[in-house]
């Protein structure tokens, strides 16, 4: 038990890191969540113009993730589920920013990349063909977490399934804004300003 106790609460403090936020911060663009969506992750940042701030973030924000599974994974597979999800869920729900954190796009790709990198790859691979085609983040992320639990169940199992299903409920839930404005086909594309709330 106690493995467990610290592998959730070290990939909390992990998955918690806003890099997003100090990132952008550390260069002199002011608040990322007074931009655009206001959200913290990758794709927000990219609205600033600037590009390698926004892969920065996308890599920091997916290695956390990454970290934090194959950090786990060296106590079991057991304590590499635990930890997976507390970064993930740390990405959410920050105590640094009063539990206000970012979508989890970033994050669930890099978990799913250390926990059973073939689902990883499949997940980025939906992720980049929705986005090349469509050009919308949000629908890609969405289309990308929903797949990534289906295919898991068949080529890892249940387990692994389990964690992607987890993190794609609360990647939907965090897009709700972005749903609504797709539905209604107000979602910007990716690299679009977007004047408000996220
Ligand atoms: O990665 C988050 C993305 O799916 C949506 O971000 O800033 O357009 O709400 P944003």
């Amino acid at each position: 038990l106690p493995y467990y106790v610290a592998a959730a609460v070290l990939g909390y403090m992990l998955g918690a890191i806003p890099f997003g936020l100090v990132i952008t911060k550390l260069s002199g663009l002011g608040d990322i969540r007074s931009i655009g969506s206001g959200n913290i992750g990758a794709t927000n940042v990219l609205r600033t113009g600037r590009k390698d701030l926004a892969a920065a973030t996308l890599l920091l924000d997916g290695g956390k993730g990454t970290a934090a599974a194959l950090l786990g994974a060296y106590y079991g597979p057991d304590v590499m589920l635990v930890m997976a999800f507390a970064a993930f869920f740390g990405h959410l729900f920050p105590v640094w920013l009063k539990f206000n954190g970012g979508k989890g796009v970033a994050t669930f790709l890099g978990v799913m990349l250390g926990v059973a990198w073939p689902i990883g790859v499949f997940a980025i691979l939906c992720w980049l063909a929705v986005a090349f085609t469509l050009r919308y983040s949000s629908l890609s992320a969405l289309v990308a977490a929903a797949a990534s639990p289906v295919v898991a169940w068949f080529i890892v199992g249940p387990d692994v399934a389990g964690l992607a299903a987890m993190m794609a409920v609360l990647v939907f839930i965090r897009h709700h804004q972005n749903i609504a404005r797709l539905l209604k086909g107000e979602e910007p594309k990716i690299g679009k300003k977007k004047p408000e709330d996220g």
